[in-house]
């Protein structure tokens, strides 16, 4: 095939709302296509192709970015946007604060946290538990793993909705309030080298020694960055999300309540349906044929993770969200050489989120049926308590 199959294919804002159909769709009828969106990009849409593509880093290359559009910023962010054998070095650096022992050291104070803002929004009968539970959790977890001071963790919701949320629709906002971000990053890195060593993210990165040579401030700043924009909101989404489905179930956050073992299964099923990173972009180093198109050297290939999370060939009732569902790889937090390096975090904070509200408070339900399943915006519900 010479010709690009063409689909008016976006995965940011308002095509959220449809984008299980559109997956279906493109998996049936137009699995690799060309849209023009955001500069022109092919898509893959079937698990196959996307797993194949994270593979192959040599022809799907992280550079300029994985970001599309850009996340506030032109410079490469570390670890994201490089490309091997440097990256691995970079992801070596933070690697021990992320494994399941440093996880299993943080979990009391997550849980700590999940338990007084579970027990805050529980005051009242109607409660907003996304802005007032998914969001702030990550962002308090967040402050003291980077140290930034722990009262500044509300002035980053502001930043993150910018950011991540306006790039699309407003790239010069985005692209301020990224250097909002950095300059507040760069604040607290310059405090730092003036204090006592300490063992947490900036601790690491002030110190750090790449191929043998000092970490440069540049670099220091871009991988900051991509933590604040890497770490936050998924975390939010996710949480969110999980929380939007079981409004949803009555069924299902019935079974939670009764059988907490089925928490983390449910989360991976949720991370898989709902997950917050729709899709990642590549570069092609070379001319390559995907699903007999033909990608030229320097197209834009976005792996759509949603859909492949979706694709009836590798899922049985692949839209069916089954909390009990067994062998559940799925794409939530990538596969490849530049899988979630934050997933034990991520996956924690979501599973204790959710434990702790479900322990808390009384079984709750949507109230507002218009409210997304996507993003990190207002979940209102109802408590149902006993009269
Ligand atoms: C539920 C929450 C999260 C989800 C769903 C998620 C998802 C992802 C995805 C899809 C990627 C790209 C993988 C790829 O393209 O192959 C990624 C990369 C990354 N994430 Fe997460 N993430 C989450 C939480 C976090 C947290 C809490 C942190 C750190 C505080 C974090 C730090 C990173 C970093 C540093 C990378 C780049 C890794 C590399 O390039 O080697 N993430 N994440």
């Amino acid at each position: 095939m010479n010709e690009r199959p063409v689909r008016d294919f976006d995965f940011h804002g308002a095509a959220l709302d449809t984008i299980f159909d559109t997956y279906k769709e493109l998996r049936e009828n137009c699995p690799v296509g060309w849209s023009d969106h955001y500069g022109g990009f092919w898509f893959l849409a079937k698990n196959e192709d996307i797993f194949n593509a994270e593979q192959d880093w040599a022809t799907f290359s992280v550079a300029p970015s994985m970001l599309l559009p850009a996340f506030g910023t032109d410079e490469p962010m570390i670890p994201i946007d490089i490309d091997p054998p440097v990256h691995s070095a970079y992801r070596k650096l933070l690697l021990p604060l992320f494994t399941p022992r440093a996880v299993d050291d943080l979990t009391p104070f997550v849980e700590q946290t999940a338990r007084d803002l579970a027990d805050e929004v529980g005051k009242s009968d109607i409660a907003d538990i996304g802005l007032g539970y998914a969001r702030p959790l990550p962002s308090i977890i967040f402050c003291t793993l980077v140290g930034y001071p722990q009262e500044d963790w509300y002035l980053f919701d502001e930043w993150v909705d910018r950011i991540i949320y306006g790039r699309d629709v407003n790239p010069a906002e985005s692209e301020k309030a990224g250097n909002e971000v950095r300059e507040y990053l760069w604040a607290l890195v310059e405090k730092r080298r003036q204090e006592p060593p300490k063992d947490d993210i900036t601790g690491r990165l002030i110190t750090a020694v790449i191929d043998g040579r000092p970490i440069t401030d540049e670099e220091i700043l871009n991988y900051a960055y991509l933590l604040f924009v890497a770490g936050l909101d998924t975390t939010a989404w996710a949480i969110r999300s999980s929380l939007w489905y079981l409004a949803r179930n009555p069924e299902d956050q019935e079974r939670l309540r009764r059988d907490p073992e089925l928490i983390s299964s449910a989360v991976e099923e949720f991370l898989r349906t709902l997950s917050p990173v729709q899709a990642m972009a590549r570069t092609a180093t070379k001319d390559v044929e995907v699903g007999g198109c033909p990608i030229k050297q320097g197209d834009r290939v976005v792996l759509a993770f949603g859909s492949g999370n979706r694709d009836e060939e590798a899922y049985a009732n692949p839209d069916e969200i089954v909390i009990d569902r067994e062998q559940n790889r799925h794409f939530a937090f990538g596969v490849g050489i530049h899988r979630c390096l934050g997933s034990n975090l991520g996956r924690r904070e979501v599973i204790v989120a959710v434990r702790e509200l479900l322990d808390r408070l009384p079984p709750f339900e949507a109230v507002n049926l218009d409210e997304p399943w996507h993003g990190v915006g207002p979940l209102t519900v109802r408590f149902k308590r006993e009269a």
